[in-house]
């Protein structure tokens, strides 16, 4: 299976949706990154009070709402009361933090592949991966392309027993001495780490140990094409129409 998402991954996949257009994590920043032809998005996962799995990046609300406080501590009917869309600007005013059944609904209909990070609340690592996992196996169409990574090993580890072949990716900053072991015990099939820690020979390693490789999140057309040309997979970008220019797509 993995070959099989891997296969049909472009270079370019978009960072919380087309974050650098529209609200990160929301529907309005799918279909940006749809409307500009990217075929590929990133987004992070977490749970409400409630045990819904929601589209959110922060465990506060507050950086992306026009409330405040932790989201975990927050029932789904308290976060479908907030403004996602205004702080980023005011034609997005009315945009709501998107349920992951909803994110899935619009992927499909977009025709998007995904790749999904899990981003539990500290200490909530494995509730949070399973209601993603329970809520996957309700609603996603297995034509499409997934692709599951996280910073947490814990959550890569409790979403193997679930989704037994679905591909993960180990998702960390900088890439550990021990890389190789830990993608071999996570059962990982690529490793996505940040753009300032990454090495020509870092790539050359990880690929010639058969794994691939994305690196986020790369904003500068330059720094996208020298890493593409290194042998990255994909690159995640905030902005996929930049690097479409760059590389004349
Ligand atoms: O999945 C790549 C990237 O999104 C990881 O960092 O903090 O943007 O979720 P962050
Ligand atoms: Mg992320």
């Amino acid at each position: 299976q993995a070959d099989a998402v891997f296969s049909q991954m472009p270079k370019i996949i978009g960072h919380r949706g087309a974050s650098g257009h529209a609200p990160e994590n929301t529907l309005a920043a799918l279909r940006k990154a749809a409307e500009i032809t990217t075929s590929f998005v990133e987004i992070d996962v977490t749970i409400t009070r409630d045990s819904v799995a929601v589209i959110q990046h922060d465990s506060d609300v507050r950086r992306c709402t026009n409330g405040t406080g932790p989201i975990l501590l927050k029932s789904l009917e308290d976060v479908r009361a907030l403004d996602a869309g205004s702080w980023f600007a005011p034609e997005f005013e009315g945009e709501r933090i998107p349920t992951l059944k909803e994110a899935v609904g619009l992927v499909q209909e977009l025709g998007l592949g995904l790749n999904l990070e899990i981003k539990p609340t500290a200490g909530w690592q494995i509730p949070t991966t399973k209601q993603v996992a329970k809520e996957l196996l309700d609603c996603w169409p297995d034509a499409l392309p997934l692709l599951i990574s996280s910073f947490a090993v814990e959550c890569l580890i409790e979403v193997r027993r679930y989704l037994p072949d679905v591909p993960l990716g180990y998702l960390t900053s900088a890439i550990p001495p021990d890389w190789e072991r830990r993608m071999a015990e996570y059962d990982c099939a690529s490793l996505h780490c940040e753009r300032h820690y990454v090495t020509k020979d870092h790539v050359d390693a990880i690929k010639s140990a058969g794994y691939r490789v994305l690196v986020y999140t790369v904003n500068d057309p330059e720094e996208a094409k020298k890493l593409l040309d290194w042998g990255v997979d994909a690159v995640i970008t905030d902005f996929p129409d930049r690097i479409f220019s760059k590389l004349g797509q």
